[in-house]
Order: structure tokens, then sequence, then C-alpha cells
């Protein structure tokens, strides 16, 4: 039996030593959070996803009574970038999330599902999309979805 080695690497950043561009989509992915709809769970999320040309596209979970119904805030935003921008690849995505007005100290990460979209957004335009988690103490960097998802499905497996 031979043992398949996975590694992740995540960098951790202070806001202060992110480039000015990461600290504004950080800054909209917060802000994105007020527009959350999340009257059952009341976790509010926000995303914001930057595209190549310089425009930000932003979303937020959007809650439903019949709870598998509703979406998270990352595909809300990557899925409103592809309809309104289908040629633009997105090429950074920030999370952001509260409980009442406190931002999370440890930033949360993708559901899977949000991965396997990411994913599917980088093989789409063949970029990968730089992913930036917010938390008080800190942002986790991800270079592209490689390492949130490992050996994960491509359309080119097919
Ligand atoms: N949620 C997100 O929007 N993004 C995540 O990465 C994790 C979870 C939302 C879905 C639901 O509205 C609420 O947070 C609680 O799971």
């Amino acid at each position: 039996m031979k043992a398949y080695k996975i590694e992740a690497v995540l960098h951790i950043y202070e806001m202060a030593e992110l480039s000015e561009e990461d600290r504004e989509l950080v800054e909209a992915a917060k802000q994105a959070t007020n527009s959350s709809y999340a009257p059952y769970s009341k976790f509010r999320v926000g995303a914001a996803a930057r595209l190549q040309n310089g425009v930000v596209v932003v979303g937020a979970n959007q809650e439903n009574a019949a709870f598998p119904s509703g979406l998270c805030a990352e595909r809300t935003a990557l899925f409103a970038a592809g309809a309104q921008h289908p040629d633009q690849p997105v090429v950074a995505l920030a999370i952001a999330a509260r409980k009442g007005s406190r931002f999370l100290d440890k930033p949360i990460s993708p559901c899977g599902s949000c991965r396997q979209v990411i994913s599917g957004m980088e093989d789409r335009h063949g970029v990968p999309i730089r992913i930036l988690l917010y938390g008080t103490e800190g942002i986790y960097v991800s270079e592209g979805i490689s390492p949130l998802l490992p050996l994960r499905f491509v359309g080119d497996d097919m």
C-alpha cells in the first residue's frame, strides 16, 4: 500500500499586511453582511468577488423557510459575477461573517458546495481564485481553491 500525502498551506495576515486591493475586498465582504437575509440562523455572511477587470461583485447569504432553498454568501457572489460578467474571471474572493454586530475572531471557511463552485469558477476561466477569509484575529489566505479542496473533481475528469 502507498500513501498519498496531501499538504495544504494557508497564510495568515493582519489587515495592515494586505495589499490595498485585498483590504478593500475584505471591507466589501464585511459591508456585504448588511445584505444578508438570515432570520433563521441569525448568522450573517458576506462575500466579495474581484473580477480581472477590477469590478467587485458582492453576495450575502439568503435564507428561506424551506432551509435547503437558501444559499451561501459565496455562491450568491460567484453566481452573480458569472451571470453579470460571464467573460470575466474572478481573481479573488473575500468572506466575512458575524453574529449580531460582532465579526468572528477566527474566520469561517466555505462549505463543501461553495468550495466546489469556487473550483468550477477557476476551471471555467483557467484562473486561480485567491481566497481571503476574514477574522478579527487575522485573515487566512488560500492561493486558489486547491488547498481547501484537494483532489477536487474537475470537468476534465469526465
Ligand atoms: N453560510 C454562508 O453563507 N457561507 C458559509 O461559508 C457558511 C454558511 C450561511 C448559510 C446559512 O445561511 C448560514 O450561514 C448558517 O449556516
